[in-house]
């Protein structure tokens, strides 16, 4: 099959690798039919997340068709077609026993694309498959499942339900990426009284207001100033910071009122310093963490009600052999406008579960 390895940083290539195969009777080999790439994919690329080898086949976010499964595997079938989600659970751990799939310590967690090959190919091998897909409800497109396998459990999970949003809160967020607009859309649920939205970049803003945010603020024009104007100088009842540098954290932890809470989305790099001496007196709540996308079956639940505007976010589509282009329109999301990139082709309509070669 064809798949996107990664080749040591700053190069990636499709090209030829062996199929995957069921290794593990709680193994799926599934089909891709819709991905996207992560903002993620490009760290591992630039070399941020050493753990990741040569020769791995990216991607953590897909939709697919399940073509194989191992004698353990119970909860889908030959033909199903799964949302695979980009956090994988072994289910017996302490950790996956209280849902907190991310932190798994049986062999799940973030491993696809990362620790194994991922799903940015024609075919994956999923572990675990029991709990680490989820079947799509009929009348919902692959296009719009695979924002679930992601960035809406991540944005919902770790910003809004860490940040605990509330029926007339003003919320800010700091970040307006895919992450941060899906935070936007799901704090929403919740009726907020407010959200505002910052950014660097305009068009992210714009995509921001389209999607629900009040008032945006560009990250030069005194974004602090304004929480502080709208909210009568006491400053936001919850902050999500979605961006992943010092200065947003700490801007976060400057924007947010006493008793308020202050939600860490972001992957930082480098040390942020957390202002105690400003913060001991503030009541201030301040979350991190890892998606652990226990919240997917809802959100697929709320997709096929019609609940979840997602449309927006996928600025470009591709056939899944143009996947370098893919790379090179998403890593230059400021010139190109992309927000989401997913790909997949028209040659799946039709549901063939006939054992793919290598894979039986
Ligand atoms: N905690 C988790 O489980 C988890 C999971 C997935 C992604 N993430 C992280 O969430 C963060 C957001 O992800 P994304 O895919 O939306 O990333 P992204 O890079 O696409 O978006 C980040 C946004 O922040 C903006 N930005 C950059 N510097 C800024 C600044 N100084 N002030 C204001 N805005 C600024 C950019 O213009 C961009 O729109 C990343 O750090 C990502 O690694 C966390
Ligand atoms: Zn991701
Ligand atoms: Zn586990």
């Amino acid at each position: 099959m064809k798949a996107l390895v990664f080749q040591g940083t700053g190069r990636v290539a499709w090209q030829d690798v062996p199929d995957p195969a069921v290794k593990d009777a709680a193994d799926a080999i599934v089909r891709v039919d819709a991905v996207t790439l992560c903002g993620t994919d490009l760290h591992i690329v630039k070399g941020d997340v050493p753990e990741v080898e040569p020769g791995r086949v990216l991607g953590h976010e897909a939709v697919g068709t399940v073509m194989e499964t191992g004698g353990d595997v119970r909860a889908v079938r030959p033909g199903d077609r799964v949302l695979i989600s980009c956090i994988s659970s072994c289910g017996r751990c302490r950790f996956c026993r209280e849902q907190r799939y991310g932190q798994c310590r049986g062999g799940g967690g973030w491993v696809l694309g990362h620790l194994i090959d991922g799903t940015q190919a024609e075919y994956v091998r999923v572990p675990f498959a029991d709990l680490s897909v989820h079947p799509v409800p009929s009348g919902v497109d692959s296009f719009d499942a695979v924002l679930l396998a992601d960035i809406f459990p991540t944005a919902y999970e770790v910003g809004v339900l860490n940040g605990a949003v509330r029926p007339g809160d003003t919320v800010v967020v700091v970040g307006a990426g895919p992450i941060g607009l899906a935070a936007i859309t799901t704090a929403r649920l919740y009726s907020p009284g407010r959200i505002i939205a910052v950014d660097l970049d305009e068009s992210r803003l714009s995509a921001a207001r389209r999607l629900g945010a009040d008032a945006t603020a560009a990250a030069g024009e005194e974004p602090e100033q304004l929480v502080a104007d709208l909210t009568d100088g006491l400053g936001a009842d919850v902050v999500m910071e979605a961006v992943g540098v010092p200065q947003t954290f700490e801007m976060c932890t400057r924007m947010v009122r006493p008793g308020g809470r202050v939600a860490n989305i972001g992957v930082h790099g480098k040390p942020a310093a957390l202002h105690l001496e400003d913060l001991w007196i503030k009541d201030v709540t301040l979350t991190t963490g890892l998606v652990d996308t226990s919240s997917t079956p809802m959100l697929l639940r709320m997709m096929a009600a019609g609940r979840l505007p997602t449309a927006e976010l996928v600025t470009h589509r591709f056939e899944l052999g143009q996947m370098e282009e893919a790379y090179d329109v998403f890593g230059s999301a400021a010139r190109t406008g992309a927000i989401k990139v997913a790909l997949g082709g028209p040659q799946h309509t039709a549901v063939d579960t006939a054992p793919a070669t290598g894979t039986g």
